[in-house]
């Protein structure tokens, strides 16, 4: 449903997107059906451990540029919002399994999970500046904390992509494995935990996350910005350009 699938076995939740054709581009059709799945698994003792997968060769294009760019016309809020606002609280465990490229938020929601696998080929980039936006899903806390402040504004700032070597020695995952075992190795790493005692392990993800509140509060300070950002002219013309297949042209944009 939505270009997410998701399905439930033996206590593991696993929400694929499988949008391949538009390189698992997230609309807000996806968002939902993605924070419904968490939502509804919080509630449901069916669920012990979420599993983020792509499918087709990419993790995730990152938002939708076609929306982004009917949001901004329409004077819409970003379609991200619920999803992004989601993620800090959710109190079961996310996993996810890389396989190709994680753009934009397929990348920022990776410093949500508590574990992370990525094939040899997958790549990390967070392009916002280079779309005229600004960092989101408390990707400007998260990810200093967890990469130093000069590796994280490579990323985020910069633009740089990292290979899956770079993310691993940033301490972005736990681990690179093979393309071809990645999937059945990530369920495998996701059934142990859901055969943990689920009460311990859901107190200790609180216990390691217990700055949910601020980093949801860190959300939404940069949502003000990156709303705004949404319909600046700069933003509107990376978009344009990204729909047109060139290369933006900031310049034009002076007075
Ligand atoms: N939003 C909307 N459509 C997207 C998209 C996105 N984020 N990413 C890819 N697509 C679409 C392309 O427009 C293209 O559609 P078409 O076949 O109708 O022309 C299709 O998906 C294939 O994309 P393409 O760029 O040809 O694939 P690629 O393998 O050469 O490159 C990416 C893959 C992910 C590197 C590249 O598509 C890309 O950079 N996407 C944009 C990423 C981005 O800036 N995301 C926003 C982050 S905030």
């Amino acid at each position: 449903m939505h270009d997410v699938e998701i399905s439930r076995s033996g206590g593991v939740q696993t929400l694929r997107l499988t949008r391949a054709a538009k390189k698992n581009a997230l609309t807000v059709a996806m968002y939902n059906t993605l924070a419904d799945a968490l939502d509804s698994g919080d509630a449901s003792d069916d669920v012990r451990v979420n599993v983020f997968l792509g499918s087709g060769g990419i993790f995730s294009a990152g938002n939708d540029i076609a929306e982004f760019l009917g949001h901004a016309k329409a004077g819409n809020t970003s379609g991200a919002e619920r999803f992004i606002r989601t993620l800090p609280g959710v109190q079961k465990p996310l996993l996810a399994a890389v396989d190709g490229p994680a753009v934009g938020i397929g990348t920022t929601m990776l410093f949500h999970c508590d574990l992370v696998y990525a094939s040899p080929t997958s790549s990390f980039t967070t392009p916002f500046l280079d779309l005229g936006l600004v960092p989101e899903a408390a990707s400007s806390l998260l990810m200093p904390e967890r990469m130093g402040h000069v590796r994280a504004f490579e990323m985020l700032v910069l633009g740089d992509t990292f290979s899956a070597e770079r993310a691993l020695e940033a301490g972005v995952i736990n681990a690179v494995l093979p393309h071809a075992d990645l999937e059945a190795k990530v369920l495998a790493i996701a059934q142990r935990l859901a055969a943990k005692a689920p009460e311990a392990v859901m107190i200790s993800k609180r216990l390691m996350r217990s700055r949910a509140a601020a980093v949801l509060a860190h959300t939404d300070e940069e949502l003000i910005s990156f709303k705004e950002r949404l319909s600046s002219p700069e933003a509107m013309e990376a978009f344009q350009a990204f729909l047109d297949k060139r290369r933006p042209d900031f310049a034009k944009l002076k007075s």
